[in-house]
């Protein structure tokens, strides 16, 4: 159980945020069926990202660990070996999407465990456009474990439902590994780090605006190209900090090199919008992705109203977002996040809970969240995580400006993305005790 109490002296200071997980994850991925040594440094060594390493590990890639940089010996698209049994990958819903499309193409078959919460989450979503491609899986009612039979796959041309860069990027993956050329297009903006790694890797991949959707053109059994990696720091990681500054008095923060890559950073648009004292500078391009620094100050937030397309940049920052939005002048509105009910816990839900548990009014409407911070009195000091490493930060932050101390329920699953999340926040003037 983690105790967050309230903060009497502001927080400052530099942040170092740890590497983005997306990116960790396909800084992983792709070199192992790339030709050729990689080396990624500033990767982030957190559990989610460690199953991902493990998984490719039992698949027979040489992955070594040297001086903080990590050396990955890929040999080609269709080089992995039957893992000796299944493999366990914790929480990591990007892990399970993104190995289901590429298992999908190689010469034997796997299965794919998680935790409780993995267990429960959609993978019917990635399965269904595989199956098209002529892909066979055994799963319980679209759930994990899931069975993923190897073999050579047609491809297709697919309109993606979801609004998942999970989903794409497993499609992806697969169709990497198939002849011919598989065609998908989105039917909303997700993050697109996948594309921007692979392209840099050599892969015959082309992106059109099509009436400004996306189309992804990718022709498949291309062999891949080594490539080092620096994995920028990560802006949802980054975005508890940039809150805890705001709402709390006599703060100023600096964080450096975040990605800001424009497919994900509405979090930024929204505090801004929100009257957020938030400068970013030194933009530049590392690898292809758009990285800059942030400086982050007590600001004088009011409410807002955010559309569903806001959702569609923003998907992981909700949590800490609503937890700004408790401490603004005047209420918030943040619409279409039904997406937030399939994630590590049901975050709709979860948000509306230990908000009222901490006094905040809050409603679910539909799929819209309202909340109104003009009355506050805590009611509990317990908070709800069910494991959701993003729920138990958020709280964490919320912590440091009310008069009860909140108690956070398993809050050893921040180590999901964030493992010095406790001593980085204490470290500035938090006040955080495990
Ligand atoms: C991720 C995509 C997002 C995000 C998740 C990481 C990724 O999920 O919520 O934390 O690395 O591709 P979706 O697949 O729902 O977009």
């Amino acid at each position: 159980m983690l105790i967050s109490s309230k903060i009497k002296n502001g927080l400052q200071g530099y942040v170092k945020i740890p590497g983005d997980k997306s990116i960790s994850h396909r800084s992983i991925i792709i070199p192992s069926i790339s030709k050729g040594i990689s080396e990624i440094s500033n990767i982030l060594m957190s559990d989610d990202v460690l199953h991902t390493i493990n998984a490719m590990k039992a698949m027979g890639v040489k992955i070594n660990t040297s001086n903080d940089k990590i050396l990955i010996s890929g040999n080609g698209l269709n080089s992995l070996k039957k893992p000796l049994k299944d493999m366990y990958l914790g929480n990591s819903g990007t892990s399970a999407r993104l190995f289901a499309g590429l298992l999908s193409t190689q010469n034997f078959n796997s299965t794919l465990t998680g935790d409780k919460s993995l267990s429960s989450r959609p993978m019917k979503r990635i399965t269904v456009p595989i199956e098209l491609m002529g892909g066979k899986f055994e799963h319980k009612n679209g759930t994990l474990p899931l069975n993923i039979k190897g073999k050579e796959l047609e491809p297709i041309s697919y309109r993606i439902p979801v609004p998942s860069a999970q989903v794409k990027s497993g499609i992806i993956l697969a169709a990497l590994n198939t002849k011919g050329q598989t065609i998908l297009t989105e039917t909303s903006i997700t993050r697109n780090h996948t594309e921007i790694m692979l392209k840099s890797f050599g892969a015959d991949i082309t992106i059109k605006k099509e009436n400004n959707l996306n189309a992804i053109f990718v022709n498949g059994k291309q062999e891949l190209t080594s490539k080092n990696i620096y994995v920028p720091c990560d802006l949802s990681s980054s975005s508890f900090f940039i809150v805890a500054a705001m709402i709390n008095k006599n703060s100023n923060l600096k964080l450096q090199n975040i990605n800001i890559n424009p497919t994900r950073d509405g979090i930024l648009h929204a505090l801004k919008l929100m009257g957020g004292n938030i400068k970013i500078s030194n933009q530049r391009l590392v690898n292809d992705e758009v990285v800059g620094d942030i400086e982050v100050k007590t600001s004088d937030l009011k409410g807002c109203e955010l559309d569903e397309d806001m959702a569609k940049i923003m998907i992981d920052e909700y949590p800490i977002l609503s937890v700004a939005a408790s401490f603004a002048k005047t209420p918030s509105l943040f619409k279409g996040l039904k997406e937030l009910k399939f994630k590590e816990s049901n975050r709709l839900e979860l948000i509306r809970y230990n908000l009222n548990q901490c006094g905040i009014k809050c409603e679910v409407i539909n799929n819209d969240l309202y909340i109104d911070p003009r009355k506050k009195n805590t009611i509990s000091n317990k908070i709800r995580t069910d494991f959701d490493h993003r729920i138990a930060m958020a709280f964490a932050v919320m912590g440091s400006k009310l008069d009860n101390d909140l108690q956070i329920n398993n809050s050893n699953c921040i180590d999901t993305s964030f493992p010095n999340f406790i001593k980085s926040f204490n470290k500035i003037g938090g006040n955080l005790i495990e």
